[in-house]
Protein backbone atom coordinates (compact mmCIF):
# COMPACT_ATOMS: atom_id res chain seq x y z
CA UNK A 1 0.00 0.00 0.00
CA UNK A 2 1.35 2.99 -0.70
CA UNK A 3 1.07 5.99 2.12
CA UNK A 4 0.57 9.72 1.70
CA UNK A 5 1.01 11.93 4.33
CA UNK A 6 0.41 15.60 4.12
CA UNK A 7 1.68 18.05 6.74
CA UNK A 8 1.16 21.51 7.41
CA UNK A 9 4.07 23.59 6.65
CA UNK A 10 5.27 26.13 9.12
CA UNK A 11 3.63 29.00 6.66
CA UNK A 12 0.42 27.55 6.88
CA UNK A 13 0.21 26.82 2.99
CA UNK A 14 -0.39 24.56 1.03
CA UNK A 15 0.11 20.41 2.40
CA UNK A 16 3.59 19.19 0.71
CA UNK A 17 2.44 15.32 -0.40
CA UNK A 18 4.86 12.48 -1.36
CA UNK A 19 5.32 8.75 -1.70
CA UNK A 20 7.96 6.01 -1.93
CA UNK A 21 7.79 3.39 -4.07
CA UNK A 22 9.01 0.53 -1.90
CA UNK A 23 5.90 -1.39 -2.07
CA UNK A 24 3.57 -2.23 -4.58
CA UNK A 25 0.65 0.51 -4.79
CA UNK A 26 -2.63 -0.90 -4.69
CA UNK A 27 -4.51 1.94 -2.99
CA UNK A 28 -3.98 5.54 -2.54
CA UNK A 29 -4.67 7.12 1.09
CA UNK A 30 -4.22 10.48 1.69
CA UNK A 31 -3.63 11.34 5.55
CA UNK A 32 -4.49 14.72 6.64
CA UNK A 33 -1.68 16.16 9.79
CA UNK A 34 -4.53 17.74 12.18
CA UNK A 35 -4.93 21.27 11.61
CA UNK A 36 -2.13 23.42 13.54
CA UNK A 37 -3.11 26.63 15.68
CA UNK A 38 -0.77 29.79 15.41
CA UNK A 39 -0.80 32.71 18.12
CA UNK A 40 -1.22 35.86 16.09
CA UNK A 41 -0.41 39.18 17.58
CA UNK A 42 0.90 37.91 20.81
CA UNK A 43 -2.50 35.95 21.26
CA UNK A 44 -3.15 32.45 21.12
CA UNK A 45 -6.80 31.73 21.51
CA UNK A 46 -8.72 28.42 20.68
CA UNK A 47 -11.12 25.79 22.10
CA UNK A 48 -10.90 22.02 22.56
CA UNK A 49 -13.65 20.11 22.58
CA UNK A 50 -13.18 17.06 24.13
CA UNK A 51 -14.99 14.07 22.78
CA UNK A 52 -15.21 10.64 20.93
CA UNK A 53 -13.65 10.05 18.03
CA UNK A 54 -14.67 6.35 16.41
CA UNK A 55 -14.05 4.43 19.22
CA UNK A 56 -11.44 6.22 20.45
CA UNK A 57 -11.29 10.04 22.50
CA UNK A 58 -9.50 13.47 20.64
CA UNK A 59 -10.25 16.85 21.01
CA UNK A 60 -11.83 18.74 18.08
CA UNK A 61 -12.76 15.48 16.37
CA UNK A 62 -8.83 14.45 15.68
CA UNK A 63 -6.48 12.44 17.42
CA UNK A 64 -3.72 13.61 17.88
CA UNK A 65 -5.68 16.86 18.92
CA UNK A 66 -4.49 20.23 16.97
CA UNK A 67 -1.08 21.66 17.84
CA UNK A 68 -1.27 25.33 18.97
CA UNK A 69 1.74 27.23 18.28
CA UNK A 70 2.67 30.27 20.33
CA UNK A 71 6.09 32.44 20.54
CA UNK A 72 8.10 33.13 23.72
CA UNK A 73 6.50 35.24 25.69
CA UNK A 74 2.53 35.34 23.65
CA UNK A 75 -0.65 34.97 25.89
CA UNK A 76 -2.58 31.66 25.36
CA UNK A 77 -6.45 31.54 26.10
CA UNK A 78 -7.75 27.65 25.23
CA UNK A 79 -11.43 27.25 26.19
CA UNK A 80 -12.28 23.66 27.05
CA UNK A 81 -15.36 22.07 26.28
CA UNK A 82 -16.21 18.57 27.59
CA UNK A 83 -18.38 16.38 25.27
CA UNK A 84 -17.23 13.33 27.40
CA UNK A 85 -19.27 11.43 29.72
CA UNK A 86 -16.70 12.03 32.27
CA UNK A 87 -15.22 14.63 34.34
CA UNK A 88 -11.61 15.62 31.83
CA UNK A 89 -9.12 18.63 32.10
CA UNK A 90 -6.36 19.86 30.40
CA UNK A 91 -2.79 19.81 31.62
CA UNK A 92 -0.01 21.82 29.62
CA UNK A 93 2.90 19.12 30.31
CA UNK A 94 5.81 20.96 31.00
CA UNK A 95 4.60 24.98 30.79
CA UNK A 96 5.17 26.78 33.66
CA UNK A 97 1.35 28.04 33.91
CA UNK A 98 -0.54 29.53 37.15
CA UNK A 99 -1.24 26.54 39.42
CA UNK A 100 -5.22 27.22 38.97
CA UNK A 101 -4.50 26.42 35.03
CA UNK A 102 -2.66 22.94 35.46
CA UNK A 103 -5.78 20.90 34.97
CA UNK A 104 -4.83 19.02 38.02
CA UNK A 105 -7.90 17.54 40.69
CA UNK A 106 -6.51 18.39 43.99
CA UNK A 107 -6.21 22.12 42.85
CA UNK A 108 -9.47 22.64 40.12
CA UNK A 109 -12.42 20.20 39.72
CA UNK A 110 -12.86 18.28 36.90
CA UNK A 111 -14.94 20.06 33.79
CA UNK A 112 -17.92 17.86 33.97
CA UNK A 113 -19.54 16.47 31.17
CA UNK A 114 -21.07 19.30 29.11
CA UNK A 115 -19.44 22.05 30.71
CA UNK A 116 -16.66 24.05 29.59
CA UNK A 117 -13.20 25.95 31.16
CA UNK A 118 -11.26 28.63 30.25
CA UNK A 119 -7.22 28.73 30.51
CA UNK A 120 -5.29 31.35 30.12
CA UNK A 121 -1.71 31.17 30.98
CA UNK A 122 1.54 32.97 28.86
CA UNK A 123 3.65 31.04 27.29
CA UNK A 124 7.09 31.90 28.68
CA UNK A 125 9.42 29.59 27.93
CA UNK A 126 10.51 27.83 24.41
CA UNK A 127 10.16 23.98 23.82
CA UNK A 128 8.32 21.14 22.35
CA UNK A 129 5.44 20.81 24.82
CA UNK A 130 1.82 18.83 24.88
CA UNK A 131 -1.37 18.69 26.80
CA UNK A 132 -3.87 15.77 27.86
CA UNK A 133 -6.25 15.49 30.57
CA UNK A 134 -5.06 14.84 34.42
CA UNK A 135 -8.45 13.17 35.22
CA UNK A 136 -8.71 9.36 35.28
CA UNK A 137 -5.43 9.73 33.44
CA UNK A 138 -3.80 6.74 31.90
CA UNK A 139 -7.63 5.58 30.47
CA UNK A 140 -8.21 9.26 28.70
CA UNK A 141 -4.94 9.71 27.41
CA UNK A 142 -4.56 5.96 26.17
CA UNK A 143 -7.82 6.29 24.33
CA UNK A 144 -5.88 9.43 22.12
CA UNK A 145 -6.71 12.61 24.64
CA UNK A 146 -3.09 14.35 23.90
CA UNK A 147 -1.70 17.22 21.65
CA UNK A 148 1.21 19.05 21.04
CA UNK A 149 2.04 22.30 22.12
CA UNK A 150 4.79 24.44 20.48
CA UNK A 151 6.56 27.46 21.97
CA UNK A 152 9.41 28.61 19.71
CA UNK A 153 11.87 30.96 20.56
CA UNK A 154 12.68 34.13 18.52
CA UNK A 155 16.15 33.42 18.24
CA UNK A 156 16.41 30.24 16.71
CA UNK A 157 16.80 29.65 13.30
CA UNK A 158 13.13 29.43 11.19
CA UNK A 159 13.33 25.53 9.45
CA UNK A 160 11.70 25.03 6.37
CA UNK A 161 9.44 22.62 7.91
CA UNK A 162 8.38 22.78 11.68
CA UNK A 163 7.12 19.00 11.91
CA UNK A 164 5.06 17.98 14.77
CA UNK A 165 5.82 13.64 15.52
CA UNK A 166 3.24 12.60 18.34
CA UNK A 167 3.97 8.98 19.07
CA UNK A 168 2.07 6.39 20.74
CA UNK A 169 1.52 2.64 21.12
CA UNK A 170 -0.66 0.17 21.65
CA UNK A 171 -0.53 0.50 25.30
CA UNK A 172 -3.06 -1.25 28.01
CA UNK A 173 -6.60 0.65 27.10
CA UNK A 174 -6.27 -0.38 23.71
CA UNK A 175 -7.67 -3.73 24.17
CA UNK A 176 -10.63 -1.37 26.18
CA UNK A 177 -12.08 -0.02 23.21
CA UNK A 178 -14.59 -2.46 22.61
CA UNK A 179 -16.09 -2.21 25.85
CA UNK A 180 -16.13 1.62 25.54
CA UNK A 181 -17.89 1.34 22.43
CA UNK A 182 -20.64 -0.94 24.07
CA UNK A 183 -20.89 1.26 27.21
CA UNK A 184 -19.09 -0.60 29.13
CA UNK A 185 -15.87 0.75 30.77
CA UNK A 186 -14.31 -2.27 33.22
CA UNK A 187 -11.89 0.61 34.68
CA UNK A 188 -9.51 -2.65 35.41
CA UNK A 189 -5.93 -1.88 33.98
CA UNK A 190 -5.34 -5.11 31.43
CA UNK A 191 -2.06 -6.65 31.56
CA UNK A 192 0.96 -4.87 30.15
CA UNK A 193 1.81 -5.24 26.62
CA UNK A 194 4.14 -7.43 25.05
CA UNK A 195 6.82 -5.26 23.99
CA UNK A 196 7.16 -7.60 20.52
CA UNK A 197 3.83 -6.41 19.99
CA UNK A 198 4.03 -3.03 19.94
CA UNK A 199 3.17 -1.10 17.40
CA UNK A 200 3.57 2.46 17.14
CA UNK A 201 1.80 5.26 15.60
CA UNK A 202 2.49 8.37 14.24
CA UNK A 203 0.51 11.76 14.47
CA UNK A 204 -2.67 8.18 14.16
CA UNK A 205 -0.66 6.72 10.78
CA UNK A 206 1.31 3.57 11.15
CA UNK A 207 4.75 3.85 9.18
CA UNK A 208 3.82 6.66 7.24
CA UNK A 209 5.99 8.38 4.66
CA UNK A 210 6.86 11.77 4.81
CA UNK A 211 8.20 13.26 1.37
CA UNK A 212 11.67 15.85 1.81
CA UNK A 213 11.86 18.67 -0.78
CA UNK A 214 14.99 18.90 -2.40
CA UNK A 215 17.90 20.29 0.45
CA UNK A 216 15.37 20.80 3.37
CA UNK A 217 15.72 21.43 6.70
CA UNK A 218 13.03 20.26 9.15
CA UNK A 219 13.06 20.57 12.58
CA UNK A 220 10.87 17.13 13.83
CA UNK A 221 9.67 17.89 17.67
CA UNK A 222 9.38 14.56 18.84
CA UNK A 223 6.70 13.78 21.50
CA UNK A 224 6.12 10.37 23.66
CA UNK A 225 2.32 10.15 24.49
CA UNK A 226 2.42 6.53 25.12
CA UNK A 227 1.12 5.34 28.31
CA UNK A 228 4.38 3.01 29.05
CA UNK A 229 6.22 2.33 25.72
CA UNK A 230 9.17 3.98 25.70
CA UNK A 231 11.20 5.35 21.99
CA UNK A 232 14.50 4.19 21.47
CA UNK A 233 15.24 6.28 18.49
CA UNK A 234 17.48 5.92 15.51
CA UNK A 235 17.40 8.94 13.02
CA UNK A 236 20.39 8.45 10.59
CA UNK A 237 22.09 11.38 9.69
CA UNK A 238 19.95 13.71 11.75
CA UNK A 239 21.35 15.83 15.01
CA UNK A 240 19.58 15.92 18.41
CA UNK A 241 19.19 19.73 19.24
CA UNK A 242 16.43 19.87 21.95
CA UNK A 243 15.12 18.15 25.07
CA UNK A 244 12.09 18.89 26.72
CA UNK A 245 13.07 22.52 27.14
CA UNK A 246 14.67 24.42 24.46
CA UNK A 247 18.22 23.71 22.98
CA UNK A 248 20.66 21.46 24.47
CA UNK A 249 24.33 23.32 25.03
CA UNK A 250 25.78 20.51 22.35
CA UNK A 251 24.02 18.84 19.21
CA UNK A 252 24.55 15.44 19.42
CA UNK A 253 23.75 12.04 17.14
CA UNK A 254 20.63 10.47 17.48
CA UNK A 255 21.31 7.34 17.84
CA UNK A 256 19.75 5.18 20.95
CA UNK A 257 18.10 8.32 21.96
CA UNK A 258 15.61 7.54 24.67
CA UNK A 259 12.39 9.28 24.82
CA UNK A 260 10.38 7.80 27.50
CA UNK A 261 6.42 8.52 27.97
CA UNK A 262 5.99 12.42 28.04
CA UNK A 263 9.44 13.28 27.19
CA UNK A 264 10.32 14.94 24.17
CA UNK A 265 12.97 15.55 21.55
CA UNK A 266 14.12 18.27 19.01
CA UNK A 267 15.76 17.00 16.00
CA UNK A 268 17.30 18.78 13.32
CA UNK A 269 16.99 16.66 9.61
CA UNK A 270 18.42 18.04 6.45
CA UNK A 271 17.95 16.34 3.75
CA UNK A 272 20.74 14.81 1.67
CA UNK A 273 20.43 11.08 2.57
CA UNK A 274 18.06 10.08 -0.42
CA UNK A 275 15.94 7.19 1.92
CA UNK A 276 15.52 6.92 5.32
CA UNK A 277 14.11 4.60 7.70
CA UNK A 278 13.57 5.62 11.36
CA UNK A 279 13.66 3.57 13.87
CA UNK A 280 13.07 2.56 17.61
CA UNK A 281 14.87 -0.27 18.88
CA UNK A 282 13.23 -3.00 20.99
CA UNK A 283 13.20 -1.10 24.73
CA UNK A 284 10.98 -2.19 27.57
CA UNK A 285 11.12 -0.68 31.18
CA UNK A 286 11.63 -3.85 32.84
CA UNK A 287 15.27 -4.24 31.78
CA UNK A 288 15.88 -1.68 28.55
CA UNK A 289 17.03 -2.76 25.40
CA UNK A 290 15.26 -5.91 24.30
CA UNK A 291 15.06 -8.57 22.07
CA UNK A 292 14.06 -8.29 18.86
CA UNK A 293 13.87 -6.60 15.63
CA UNK A 294 13.69 -2.67 15.29
CA UNK A 295 10.70 -1.45 14.70
CA UNK A 296 9.99 1.28 11.69
CA UNK A 297 8.22 4.55 12.64
CA UNK A 298 8.52 6.22 9.59
CA UNK A 299 10.14 6.46 6.11
CA UNK A 300 11.70 9.95 5.12
CA UNK A 301 11.47 10.22 0.73
CA UNK A 302 14.45 12.31 0.21
CA UNK A 303 17.15 13.29 -2.22
CA UNK A 304 20.97 13.20 -2.72
CA UNK A 305 20.66 16.95 -2.68
CA UNK A 306 22.59 18.44 0.27
CA UNK A 307 21.06 21.32 2.59
CA UNK A 308 22.93 23.87 4.76
CA UNK A 309 22.76 23.12 8.89
CA UNK A 310 20.10 25.44 10.00
CA UNK A 311 22.47 26.98 12.31
CA UNK A 312 21.45 26.74 15.74
CA UNK A 313 23.06 28.33 18.45
CA UNK A 314 24.78 25.90 21.03
CA UNK A 315 26.13 27.43 23.86
CA UNK A 316 28.35 25.06 24.89
CA UNK A 317 27.59 25.45 28.86
CA UNK A 318 28.62 22.12 30.61
CA UNK A 319 25.89 21.08 32.81
CA UNK A 320 25.88 22.72 36.57
CA UNK A 321 28.06 20.94 38.97
CA UNK A 322 26.63 18.24 41.05
CA UNK A 323 27.38 18.98 44.42
CA UNK A 324 27.56 16.71 47.48
CA UNK A 325 24.31 16.91 48.94
CA UNK A 326 20.39 16.64 48.09
CA UNK A 327 17.33 18.84 49.45
CA UNK A 328 14.81 17.06 48.33
CA UNK A 329 15.24 13.06 47.76
CA UNK A 330 12.87 11.08 46.41
CA UNK A 331 12.09 6.96 46.33
CA UNK A 332 10.22 5.52 43.39
CA UNK A 333 9.27 1.83 44.84
CA UNK A 334 6.81 -0.62 44.71
CA UNK A 335 5.33 -3.32 42.09
CA UNK A 336 6.24 -6.55 43.67
CA UNK A 337 2.97 -8.34 44.05
CA UNK A 338 -0.36 -5.79 44.44
CA UNK A 339 0.63 -3.34 41.53
CA UNK A 340 0.82 -0.73 44.51
CA UNK A 341 3.57 1.98 43.04
CA UNK A 342 4.85 4.21 45.97
CA UNK A 343 7.09 7.34 46.01
CA UNK A 344 8.37 7.59 49.78
CA UNK A 345 6.34 4.71 50.76
CA UNK A 346 3.18 6.79 50.24
CA UNK A 347 0.49 5.87 47.61
CA UNK A 348 -1.37 8.30 45.80
CA UNK A 349 -3.65 10.01 47.63
CA UNK A 350 -2.60 9.45 51.15
CA UNK A 351 0.64 11.39 50.80
CA UNK A 352 2.59 14.18 52.62
CA UNK A 353 3.58 16.89 50.38
CA UNK A 354 6.43 18.88 50.43
CA UNK A 355 6.69 22.17 51.26
CA UNK A 356 9.90 24.09 49.83
CA UNK A 357 10.09 27.96 50.25
CA UNK A 358 9.08 30.31 46.77
CA UNK A 359 12.21 30.75 44.87
CA UNK A 360 14.39 28.56 46.31
CA UNK A 361 17.26 26.74 44.10
CA UNK A 362 17.58 23.03 45.20
CA UNK A 363 18.95 19.84 44.18
CA UNK A 364 16.59 17.32 43.92
CA UNK A 365 17.57 13.36 43.85
CA UNK A 366 15.06 10.55 42.11
CA UNK A 367 15.87 7.38 43.88
CA UNK A 368 14.32 4.33 42.29
CA UNK A 369 14.84 1.10 44.07
CA UNK A 370 12.21 -1.12 41.91
CA UNK A 371 12.23 -3.36 39.01
CA UNK A 372 11.18 -1.04 36.40
CA UNK A 373 12.15 2.15 34.88
CA UNK A 374 9.67 5.22 35.85
CA UNK A 375 9.84 8.30 34.07
CA UNK A 376 10.11 11.70 37.05
CA UNK A 377 7.55 14.34 36.14
CA UNK A 378 7.34 17.89 38.19
CA UNK A 379 4.59 20.11 37.27
CA UNK A 380 4.72 23.78 36.51
CA UNK A 381 8.74 23.97 36.50
CA UNK A 382 12.00 23.04 34.54
CA UNK A 383 14.71 21.72 35.99
CA UNK A 384 18.62 21.11 34.98
CA UNK A 385 19.25 17.45 34.86
CA UNK A 386 22.69 17.10 36.89
CA UNK A 387 24.11 13.62 36.60
CA UNK A 388 22.45 9.93 36.36
CA UNK A 389 24.30 7.39 38.88
CA UNK A 390 27.03 10.33 39.29
CA UNK A 391 27.66 10.79 35.82
CA UNK A 392 26.72 14.10 34.18
CA UNK A 393 25.13 14.30 30.72
CA UNK A 394 27.21 15.30 27.51
CA UNK A 395 25.41 18.52 27.24
CA UNK A 396 23.56 20.69 29.58
CA UNK A 397 19.56 20.23 29.19
CA UNK A 398 16.77 21.37 30.19
CA UNK A 399 13.92 18.45 31.34
CA UNK A 400 10.20 18.08 33.29
CA UNK A 401 10.60 14.48 32.53
CA UNK A 402 13.45 12.35 33.27
CA UNK A 403 13.84 8.26 33.09
CA UNK A 404 15.09 7.01 36.38
CA UNK A 405 16.37 3.66 35.24
CA UNK A 406 16.16 0.48 37.26
CA UNK A 407 17.90 1.18 40.67
CA UNK A 408 19.38 4.15 39.35
CA UNK A 409 20.11 7.74 40.97
CA UNK A 410 19.57 10.91 38.94
CA UNK A 411 20.39 14.40 40.60
CA UNK A 412 18.95 17.73 38.88
CA UNK A 413 18.19 21.08 39.81
CA UNK A 414 15.40 23.00 40.94
CA UNK A 415 14.29 26.49 40.98
CA UNK A 416 10.97 26.47 42.82
CA UNK A 417 9.82 29.64 40.70
CA UNK A 418 5.82 28.79 40.71
CA UNK A 419 3.68 29.29 43.47
CA UNK A 420 1.25 26.00 44.25
CA UNK A 421 0.37 23.03 44.72
CA UNK A 422 2.58 20.61 42.06
CA UNK A 423 2.16 17.07 41.37
CA UNK A 424 5.21 14.73 40.91
CA UNK A 425 4.59 11.87 39.71
CA UNK A 426 5.58 8.98 37.51
CA UNK A 427 4.93 8.91 34.06
CA UNK A 428 4.26 5.52 33.07
CA UNK A 429 0.23 6.29 33.39
CA UNK A 430 -0.64 2.88 34.56
CA UNK A 431 1.40 3.36 37.81
CA UNK A 432 0.41 7.10 38.48
CA UNK A 433 -2.98 5.77 38.49
CA UNK A 434 -1.83 3.03 40.75
CA UNK A 435 -0.23 5.51 43.44
CA UNK A 436 2.83 6.71 42.09
CA UNK A 437 2.24 10.45 42.44
CA UNK A 438 3.07 13.34 45.41
CA UNK A 439 2.83 16.88 46.04
CA UNK A 440 5.39 19.38 46.14
CA UNK A 441 3.97 22.64 47.57
CA UNK A 442 6.08 25.69 46.51
CA UNK A 443 5.02 28.99 49.07
CU1 LIG B 1 2.06 14.67 31.50
CU2 LIG B 1 1.17 15.01 35.44
O1 LIG B 1 1.58 14.82 33.47
CU1 LIG C 1 6.70 4.28 37.27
Amino acid sequence: MLLLLACVDPAGGDAAQGDHGHDTASETVVLEFPADRWSEGGLLSGTLVAGSVDDHFGYNGVSPGPTFRATVGDDVSISLVNDLDDGTSVHWHGMEVPNAMDGVSFVTDPVSPGGSFEYAFTANRPGTFWYHPHVDVSRQVDLGLYGAFVVTDPADPVPDRDLVLVFDAADEYEGEVEAIAGGHDDGELHDAPDPSQTTWRVNGLSQPTLALEPGERVLARVVNASNAAYLSLNWPGARLVGGDQGRLSAPASVEEVLVAPGQRVEIEVVDGRGYVEVTTSMWTPAGGASYGAAEVLLYLDGSDTEGEPLGFTFDGALPSPDPAYADLVYTFQGGAHDEAWLIDGESWPDVTPRTVDLGAELIVEARNISATSHPFHLHGHRLELLSVNGVAPSAARWVDTVDVPIRATVRMKLSADNAGSWALHCHLLGHEDHGMMTILEVE
